[in-house]
């Protein structure tokens, strides 16, 4: 075992420690397809072996991560390995999965270019390429941060300090204490972080009103709620049960002419722009004022990765300015001006590393597969007479089984089986399992063998 002192592993051992966690990650990787999704009941034990006291002094750093590996590896929930379905969960690229090494490594901090240049510019591009894939408007700007659930809280501050700014008010000077009153109106099926991004911005319950959706969970167009110029409209592309996106072509320029800020939540829905074959399921998506989506959903980059994004640059500027004279920068792109973040990790490298290895064709390919993916469950669970409860759109099957209990006691079995990993939900009043295809690695025989689990939990409750 090595020696070396941890106050001492920077000089003498940093790049060997490095090469071993590398190593032990491999081993992880393939080790990971020979076992169950699910960590076994002997490995969840294992993890009480982990010294519960702080330690009164240091021990060698290859013991420390020997400890990690042996009784943490195993104890993980194998979710990269094409059989994980749970909430809306991505795996992890090969190339940005290798490419999160280089950038532990390096350890830059993108809050300004000038204390990360490589990062710095990896960032803006990747920033750049994914707006050009989504197919937003060209002069968008769009920026890293932890995920969509921070991503809307960014828009929709954006979205807040706008309208209030066109009437008058600034949020910056006045804060919000007697502040013109916003409205919102939100899809009734809006996505629960959403909704905490509101209560986050000052607005509260009182202020919002439902536009009803149909049996997909659609915004239904012909009944929106009237909008005016200090509307906040809040739509969905993916609705996290059942794939649907909302009529976007029939609201968002009627909002907007009427001066209300479009804000679409595309946590993992709005790749689906990203495939000439799938995009009509978002048309018009582009149309609105703000949009958040994720990079470690659909895309498959490493947690923690999202993406917020405004059609006008200045509205994110003006809700995000840092104001710091030692943070001062003439660069055009620094993150802690467009973001709520100062100090941060350089996310965006890992999503450069994605496209710069799929390409165009590439993405498209992904979006189709795992849509392709979603379609062949849903077929192979309702031809063996399970209630697939909405029509499979984009990623996302919605299944039943027989009644709630039925259904429940089935995810519950899916669970302990381990061939796979599903979840479950309510929708409109009824249990149902959810099946979220989110994963690059996933293959047809994925699919397979997976359904034929789920039905086999099922029919063994029929026994
Ligand atoms: C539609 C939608 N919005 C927002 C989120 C929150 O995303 P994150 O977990 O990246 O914060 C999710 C997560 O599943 C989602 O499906």
């Amino acid at each position: 075992m090595e020696t070396i002192p941890a106050h001492d592993v920077d000089r003498n051992g940093k790049a060997d420690l490095v090469l071993a966690a590398a190593q032990r990650a491999a081993a992880y990787l393939q080790a990971s397809r020979r076992r169950g999704v699910y960590p076994s009941d002997q490995a969840l034990l294992d993890l009480q072996r982990f010294p519960r006291d702080l330690p009164a002094g240091p021990t060698a750093a290859a013991a420390v991560l020997a400890m990690l590996d042996e009784l943490g590896s195993p104890a993980t929930v194998a979710s990269t390995r094409g059989r994980y379905y749970g909430y809306v969960n991505g795996g992890t690229d090969p190339a940005a999965a290798a490419a999160a090494v280089l950038v532990g490594a390096w350890d830059q901090n993108v809050a300004l270019p000038v204390l990360a240049l490589v990062a710095a510019l990896r960032d803006d591009l990747a920033a750049r390429w994914a707006c050009e894939l989504l197919g937003l408007p060209g002069g968008a700007v769009a920026t890293f941060c932890s995920g969509a659930s921070i991503a809307n809280l960014t828009c929709l501050l954006a979205a807040r300090d706008a309208l209030l700014d066109r009437a008058g008010w600034s949020v910056d000077q006045r804060g919000l204490g007697g502040a013109p009153p916003l409205r919102v109106v939100a899809s009734a099926e809006i996505h629960a972080s959403v909704n905490k991004a509101l209560r986050a911005a000052g607005i509260g319950r009182d202020a919002v009103v439902l536009a009803p959706t149909d049996e997909a969970g659609r915004v239904v167009a012909e009944e929106f709620p009237a909008v005016d110029d200090r509307t906040l409209v809040l739509l969905q592309a993916g609705n996290v049960n059942t794939g649907h996106s909302d009529p976007f072509a029939a609201i968002i320029p009627a909002a907007r002419a009427r001066g209300a800020w479009v804000h679409v939540d595309g946590a993992f829905g709005l790749w689906a722009a990203a495939s000439p074959a799938q995009r009509h399921l978002v048309a018009g998506v582009e149309l609105a004022d703000s949009w958040a989506t994720d990079a470690h959903k659909w895309l498959n980059a490493p947690y923690d990765s999202g993406l917020a994004i405004c059609r006008n640059p200045a509205d994110l500027r003006r809700a995000m300015a840092f104001d710091a004279a030692y943070a001062a920068t003439g660069a055009e792109r620094a993150l802690t001006h467009l973001g709520l973040q100062m100090s941060q990790r350089a996310r965006g490298v890992e999503t450069w590393a994605i496209l710069a290895t799929h390409g165009r064709a590439g993405i498209a390919d992904l979006v189709d597969r795992l849509c392709e993916h979603a379609q062949h469950m849903a077929v192979l669970l309702g031809q063996a007479g399970a209630d697939v409860l909405v029509a499979t759109a984009l990623n996302q099957v919605l299944v039943r089984f027989d009644d709630d209990t039925t259904t429940d006691a089935v995810i519950a079995a899916v669970q302990a089986d381990r061939t796979c990993w599903t979840g479950g939900t309510a929708w409109q009043g009824r249990r149902a399992m959810r099946i979220s295809i989110c994963d690059a690695a996933t293959t047809g025989d994925d699919i397979a063998t997976s359904a034929a689990a789920i039905l086999r939990c099922w029919h063994s409750r029929r026994i």
